[in-house]
């Protein structure tokens, strides 16, 4: 599988614009130089100035996030990363403002393999998981595909962000907005309608879990866009370790996306929130 390979540098680019999108934020931001990324590749961020215990100001470890858009530009390219503001780091990232700094680095480990199955793409996402699947949707797109995107959020504030998306079913687990349902109920009808396609996912563990047993059940291929505790990104700490049938892997360098058959569970013990 190719991958963008990161420039060996930290880079500071300006944020252009963080807009509020419900309970998320979008940030926009010019990468000077930066290679064009991958759907499902991700970048290190941390904010140029602020990230930590005062004095110093720089004491935190960065932050892993997909890449949410991409798009070349004069400068490098333009990227835009949808944040949800969870702890200190996500925090202060969705607090930063035009002309700010955001440091970054990447784009880092292995996105959505396109092309390693035939059948319609359905792009399944769970809350901020819908990150990586709106690049991954906009590029199926431009090569003719017409992905279905199943997308579940918590409220009608996290919903919001489905409007990103060009025609998606939404459902919530409050009924505020769409059906009252999980989205791996969604994916349950869809397969059954069209026990042909293939499937790209990306949420919390117990939903990447549900995917990847209701298509090991199928048959269907998957790829999971997966999470762990993210120290370097790029392969030195070992801190993000996930157990695979092939054994431990690094999931900042040989994922984070994984073909699903490669797992027996998507719950790894230790990650998730
Ligand atoms: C490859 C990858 C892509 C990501 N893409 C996005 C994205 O597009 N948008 C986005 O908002 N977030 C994304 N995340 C998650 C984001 O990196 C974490 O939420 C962030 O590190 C939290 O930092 P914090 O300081 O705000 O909160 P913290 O105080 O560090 O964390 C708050 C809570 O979340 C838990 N937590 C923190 N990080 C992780 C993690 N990586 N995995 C599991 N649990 C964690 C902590 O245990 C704690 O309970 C991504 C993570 C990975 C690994
Ligand atoms: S985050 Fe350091 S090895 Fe993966």
């Amino acid at each position: 599988m190719e991958r963008t390979l990161a420039p060996p540098e930290r880079r500071v680019a300006r944020v252009s614009g963080v807009e509020r999108l419900g309970a998320y934020h979008v940030i926009g931001t010019e990468d000077p130089g930066g290679p064009q990324p991958q759907p499902g590749q991700f970048y290190m961020l941390s904010s140029e100035h602020g990230w930590g215990g005062q004095a110093g100001e720089r004491p935190y470890l960065p932050r892993a996030c997909s890449y949410a858009r991409a798009r070349a530009s004069d400068e490098g390219v333009a990227l835009d990363f949808l944040l949800e503001a969870i702890g200190p780091g996500t925090g202060r990232l969705s607090g930063l403002a035009a002309g700010d700094g955001l440091a970054l680095v990447g784009p880092l480990g292995i996105g959505f393999d396109r092309g390693a199955a035939e059948g319609r793409a359905l792009l399944v996402g769970g809350g901020i998981g819908a990150a990586p699947l709106l690049c991954l949707e906009e590029e199926l797109m431009r090569d003719g595909e017409e992905p279905r995107v199943l997308l579940g959020f918590r409220t009608a504030a996290h919903a919001q962000a489905g409007a990103l998306f060009t025609d998606p079913v939404v459902v919530t687990d409050d009924g505020s907005v769409g059906r009252q349902a999980l989205v791996t109920e969604l994916l349950r009808e869809e397969l059954d309608a069209d026990p042909g396609a293939r499937v790209f996912a990306c949420g919390p563990p117990p939903m990447l879990e549900a995917v990847r047993a209701l298509c090991a059940q199928r048959e269907v291929p998957a790829d999971l866009a997966l999470e762990s505790g993210m120290a370097c990104g790029f392969g030195a700490c070992f801190g993000c370790v996930v157990p695979t049938r092939e054994g431990y892997l690094r999931l900042c360098v040989d994922g984070p996306v994984l073909d699903a058959a490669r797992l027996e569970s998507a719950l790894f013990p230790g990650a998730g929130h």
